[in-house]
């Protein structure tokens, strides 16, 4: 059964008012959210997370075509400037409460097990109400390290006590999409469900002759949304040092001690992948973050301090002078309930359990939007307000005036293009975020390209298939090498890794 989620079939017939609240509550009408829950129990009680589209105000979507000419146009800064406003609407407070704190936009989406249930949901959004007892936080291991076609070493990142938990959201047009039935050209009016695999499998049967590059499934909305959420734990008491990224050679990896950004940044074609993988947990620099304390950005961390602090998700942190201190007020943060802290110890199975009262910290979030037809791409991570060293591989450039603190202290780049001309030519695009691509399980991350990787997104990989092992030359949608005999899947590893029976 699904957790939280109240899903429920309905007639038609007989709900039109229910209806009608619930697609109100989506253009996040306050008053409609309120009035969809039950009238007298206590506030905190009665308050039901409605999933709520980004607002108006944000250029979202933006128009297709005029996005599009900047992309081929490799307007940086104008790419930027879109990617920071998507990033003020989802993190603009929504109109639903939980714990008695405004939750921001993206919090109020539904995430992959809900979406993605056994067995899979196959009815119109709009005829089920997705209001959620709870943000749907799911406490896993980014789980993108281990769907790997081919790396030998995924067991090994598993076993790294990181601490880091990340999982995915969808915002209601894609929960829709992912819903809803899709025909097939070759199918003759068949339906095929996308969080089904047995469907999936049965739409890669459909496709007869048709050419390699059209064997895909039918297009997500220019509306649809997904994220890749990433946090980290922090002890209600004491100081709790968290990873902080000073670039490829700020690592404990002794394979990124020469590895230059400069030529991270030019791969050559044919070069070979870098073996250098700086992943969070060899960070040589960190923040001592303080629950009890606020301050307006990051000073440099006392021998008290350091001397006291809780490195066990920061163990590369080793020199006081690398570590710097700030209130925990500079990151989006939340105290665990009872029941988070339960998942959480489920989940990552520290040795000294998380308890109700301890805090998630927000560090990080792939986003992706389907405004273009190979969506657009851009990723935070948190920098505590300052610069990233060398701007390798993003910066808080351009960050525009409508975002609202703590959401200023983190940093980004973008990947709307796997390169930086129009139709795959010239250098390509780096942009990872730090705290994911980083691993060791993935191959030649600190080089890599959203899209490049996405890409490769099928069902029925063919074994040549799977992520890219380089990213020196982007890939071509008609390769028999990743797509023979497979359907892509519109740039989404959500869908082949997460598809129920
Ligand atoms: C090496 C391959 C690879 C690279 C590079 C990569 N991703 Fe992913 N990504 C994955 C896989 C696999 C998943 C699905 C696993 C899961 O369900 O969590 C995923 C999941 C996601 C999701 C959740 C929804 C979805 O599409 O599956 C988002 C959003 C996302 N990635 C965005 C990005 C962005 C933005 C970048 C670049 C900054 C990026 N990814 C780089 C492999 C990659």
């Amino acid at each position: 059964m699904l957790r939280g989620v109240n899903v429920m079939k309905r007639k038609h017939t007989l709900i039109l008012g229910v209806c009608t609240v619930v697609l109100v509550g989506y253009q996040g009408n306050p008053l409609h959210v309120t009035a969809q829950a039950s009238t007298d129990a206590p506030y905190e009680e009665q308050q039901a997370i409605v999933p709520q589209p980004i607002g108006p105000g944000f250029d979202f979507p933006a128009e297709r075509a005029a996005l599009q000419e900047l992309v081929d146009a490799n307007d940086v800064a104008a790419m930027r400037e879109h990617a920071w406003n998507i990033w003020a609407g989802l993190t603009a407070d929504s109109a639903s409460v939980y714990q008695n704190q405004p939750l921001p936009v993206w919090e109020t989406w539904l995430s992959t097990e809900q979406v993605f249930t056994n067995p899979p949901i196959e009815i119109s959004v709009h005829d089920v109400d997705i209001s959620n007892e709870n943000p749907g936080r799911e406490f896993k291991d980014p789980s993108q390290f281990f769907h790997i076609t081919g790396a030998e070493d995924a067991e090994e990142v598993n076993e790294v006590e990181s601490g880091i938990v990340g999982f995915n959201k969808y915002d209601p047009s894609m929960v829709q999409y992912l819903w809803d039935g899709h025909s097939a050209p070759e199918a003759h009016g068949d339906e095929y469900f996308y969080t089904s695999s047995s469907s999936l499998t049965a739409l890669n049967e459909t496709w007869g002759d048709t050419a390699i590059i059209d064997r895909k499934v039918t297009d997500a909305s220019n509306t649809a949304l997904e994220l890749k959420p990433v946090m980290m734990w922090v002890r209600a008491e004491g100081l709790t040092a968290i990873p902080f990224w000073q670039g490829p050679n700020s690592s404990t990896d002794s394979n990124c001690a020469d590895v230059s950004v400069d030529e991270l940044r030019h791969p050559e074609p044919g070069q070979p992948a870098t073996t250098c993988h700086p992943d969070p947990s060899t960070w040589t620099h960190c923040v001592l973050v303080d629950p009890h304390n606020t301050t307006s950005g990051l000073q440099p961390a006392t021998e008290e301090q350091f001397a006291s602090a809780d490195f066990t998700e920061a163990k590369g942190c080793i020199d006081v002078e690398n570590a710097q201190y700030g209130g925990i007020n500079l990151l989006y943060n939340f105290k665990l309930s009872a029941s988070e802290a339960v998942a959480f110890n489920e989940a990552q199975g520290p040795e000294k359990p998380a308890e109700a009262g301890d805090y998630m910290v927000f560090l990080a979030m792939h986003v992706n939007t389907k405004e273009i037809v190979d969506w657009t791409w851009q990723t935070f991570w948190w920098q505590g307000g300052q610069e990233t060293p060398d701007a390798y591989p993003g910066s808080g450039a351009g960050r525009t005036d409508n975002i609202v603190e703590p959401w200023t202290n983190y940093n980004m780049c973008t990947a709307y293009a796997q390169t930086t001309y129009p139709d795959n030519q010239g250098d390509m695009n780096v942009c990872f975020n730090p705290y994911l691509e980083t691993s060791s399980g993935i191959p030649d991350g600190i080089r890599s390209n959203c899209v490049t990787c996405h890409a490769a997104a099928t069902v029925a990989t063919p074994e040549t298939g799977g992520y890219p092992a380089t990213y020196n030359k982007p890939i071509d949608l008609g390769d028999p090498i990743y797509f023979d005999g497979a359907t892509k899947t519109d740039f989404s590893w959500a869908i082949p890794s997460n598809a129920q029976p």
